[in-house]
């Protein structure tokens, strides 16, 4: 992998993350909260740093995507990405009347199509950090006229601004992986629903189809980053999506990671052949 300015990291030599690739289960490990609290060292993408300095990080990261993130989602998925909001929604089986919460919500994608379906008398939260994000959000939901079903509060998804058992189902959409203590948010998610509430989470994953798989390491190595630097000027941030992906845990020991925090009838499911698994559990 060739070096940039921007990378301040480990020498590529030496690295694990010298090339682009899946990686095996010990250094997908690596991402957990335990692994990250006991070397004090986390990745955003390929790149190591100190741990507490990986939300800056992200927020960086995330300030510069804001303005054309809803286009370049759409554009790079081929508008797959929509489709798999809407399954990964209708696997919670929300009801009229439900409080949801979307955690690292950005655009409030997820929080409009589950405020469709909890009705005048349900909510939406958007929970992000990112204030940039959020506000393409926000003129999303005033234009689908749902300004008063889906409110917006900036918070850590590490730690929920919000009490114990507040909400009936409680989402996150690609941004678990982004985390710095990852264990940490399905926790909060966990303390924040009601018990008998649903967590959905919808996340990227790793193709199951080896030829597939090919072609999607082509296209998300090659032609992505190459897309963000002629569509928007950033191949760095577009060359980090896919090895944010490459590190994160399989839908297996993701399945264990919700079990360990307490959550019950947790189940999955693979989308596209497992480019996106979408997470649901129970909050005993
Ligand atoms: C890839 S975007 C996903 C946005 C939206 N859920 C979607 O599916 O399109 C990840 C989001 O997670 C947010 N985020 C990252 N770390 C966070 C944290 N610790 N707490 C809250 N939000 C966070 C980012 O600001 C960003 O908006």
């Amino acid at each position: 992998m060739p070096s940039s300015p921007n990378r301040s990291t480990v020498s590529t030599a030496t690295s694990p993350f010298a090339r682009p690739r899946w990686f095996d289960r010990a250094i997908r490990r690596m991402q957990l909260a335990e692994p990250v609290a006991q070397t004090g060292t986390a990745t955003f993408g390929f790149r190591q740093m100190p741990a507490h300095e990986k939300p800056r990080a992200v927020m960086r990261h995330f300030d510069r995507v804001a303005p054309r993130y809803d286009l370049m989602n759409n554009l790079l998925s081929f508008g797959i990405q929509l489709v798999w909001k809407r399954v990964a929604v209708g696997e919670m089986g929300l009801r009229p009347g439900d409080q949801a919460l979307d955690l690292c919500g950005g655009t409030a994608d997820l929080a409009l199509l589950a405020a469709r379906k909890t009705g005048g008398s349900g909510r939406a939260v958007v929970c992000d950090l990112n204030r940039s994000m959020m506000a393409g959000g926000v003129a999303k939901v005033k234009r689908a006229g749902l300004s008063d079903r889906i409110a917006f509060v900036q918070g850590d998804a590490e730690q929920i601004p919000f009490l114990d058992g507040t909400f009936d189902a409680a989402m996150v959409g690609f941004g678990i992986r982004n985390l710095t203590h990852l264990e940490d948010g399905f926790r909060e998610m966990h303390r924040v629903l009601k018990p008998g509430g649903i967590m959905m989470c919808l996340e990227f994953s790793k193709p199951v189809n080896p030829l597939f798989r090919w072609l999607y390491d082509f296209y998300s190595f090659t032609v992505m980053p190459f897309l963000g630097e002629v569509l928007v000027g950033n191949r760095e941030g577009y060359r980090c999506l896919p090895e944010t992906i490459r590190l994160f845990s399989l839908p297996e020991e993701l399945s264990g990671a919700l079990e360990d925090v307490g959550f019950t009838a947790v189940r999955y499911r693979r989308l596209t052949n497992g480019i996106a698994a979408v997470h649901t559990a129970i909050r005993p």
